[in-house]
């Protein structure tokens, strides 16, 4: 990571002191609350795809240096609402701010981080960037509701857990990569083509943690293990198994999700390994991660360009 970090080191340090700079509240909790999840840090892979996306295509400017801010804080915003709503214990090797401090103020800092980041955005001044990043918002929120309604449901295809994850998580790398293309000036083909990239390495991204939440070291991950099947998520590696597992791994992965509780992980874990699935999801990670590499042709070759391939290869190969 730190090697991929090299080329746009002075930025990344600009990014991290705007995060910072623009946590400053009239009121002390909003702060608080701010500064004990942006300070416990996280991969920042985001911020550092605008950079480095924008780096590619010509320059990372002042400008990209306030969309990466404005990405990390809208990421930073959906994290404080999903751990609320997966009732989630542990994040980047902390308590949660809901286990911290209570659902409450959980949920309304992140509306201000959100609000934030749109009133850095207006400044930006960009009205194809704008729109996007508010149809990208839209739905994030449209993607956490229905993963919400498919909790608990067996029956979620595999088609519908892509949906679930290209609106909660994909369309955000998307948009990273779009703006910091659309930033730079370049035509819509250009802006197309950094959306996919994004949208491809977000998907796969997203693979691997659905993996890491069965198979991943909660002191490595910095979040605990087992969170998806507590809320009865049906992601790739349970929708695999009941179609390819045992009749035995199928009765528990069905009741599993149906009752939303992870009393029996142990015995889960055992059967999305065993049956394939975990490997299953690396291979489909996999396939999505080419798909992004494909894009990157289309850019000239640069140091930046090889660490966006590096940060694509990362994606799939990581342990937290
Ligand atoms: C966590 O994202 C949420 C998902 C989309 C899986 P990251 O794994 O990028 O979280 P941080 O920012 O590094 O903590
Ligand atoms: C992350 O989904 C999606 C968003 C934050 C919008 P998860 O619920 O899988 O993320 P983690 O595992 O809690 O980081
Ligand atoms: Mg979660
Ligand atoms: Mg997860």
């Amino acid at each position: 990571m730190e090697a991929i970090r090299t080329s746009v080191h002075r930025e990344i340090q600009q990014v991290n002191d705007l995060i910072i700079d623009q946590l400053q509240s009239r009121v002390p909790l909003v702060e608080n609350i701010g500064h004990y999840i942006v300070d416990a840090g996280g991969k920042r892979l985001r911020p550092l795809l605008v950079l480095l996306c924008g780096a590619a295509l010509g320059n990372a400017s002042e400008r990209h240096i306030k969309f990466a801010a404005v990405i990390e804080f809208i990421h930073t915003a959906t994290l404080l609402h999903d751990d609320v709503v997966d009732i989630s214990s542990l994040r980047r090797g902390r308590a949660t701010a809901n286990a911290e401090f209570g659902n409450a103020p959980s949920v309304l800092v992140g509306d201000f981080l959100y609000t934030r980041a749109f009133q850095l955005l207006v400044q930006l001044a960009d009205m194809d960037i704008l729109r996007n990043m508010a149809d990208t918002t839209n739905t994030i929120a449209e993607g956490e509701v229905l993963q919400l309604t498919r909790a608990g449901d067996p029956s979620t295809s595999e088609v519908q857990y892509l949906e679930i994850i290209t609106n909660k998580t994909a369309i955000l790398f998307a948009a990273a990569c779009y703006g910091a293309a659309a930033l730079g000036g370049q035509d819509e083909e250009c802006r197309l083509r950094q959306h996919a990239f994004g949208l491809n390495l977000g998907i796969a991204f997203q693979m691997i943690d659905d993996v890491l939440d069965y198979e991943g070291d909660p002191a490595t991950m910095g979040k605990n293990i087992g969170d998806d099947l507590t809320e009865g998520k049906p992601t790739l590696p349970l929708i695999y198994t009941l179609q390819h597992g045992s009749a035995d791994e199928q009765t528990l992965i069905r009741d599993a999700i149906t009752n939303k509780t992870a009393d029996r992980i142990a015995d889960v874990v055992a059967a999305v390994t065993r049956c394939g699935a975990l490997d299953y999801t690396r291979s489909q990670a996999k396939h999505y991660h080419d798909l992004a590499l494909e894009q990157l042709q289309y850019l000239p070759d640069s140091d930046h360009r090889s660490a966006m391939m590096k940060i694509t290869a990362l994606s799939i190969n990581r342990d937290h």
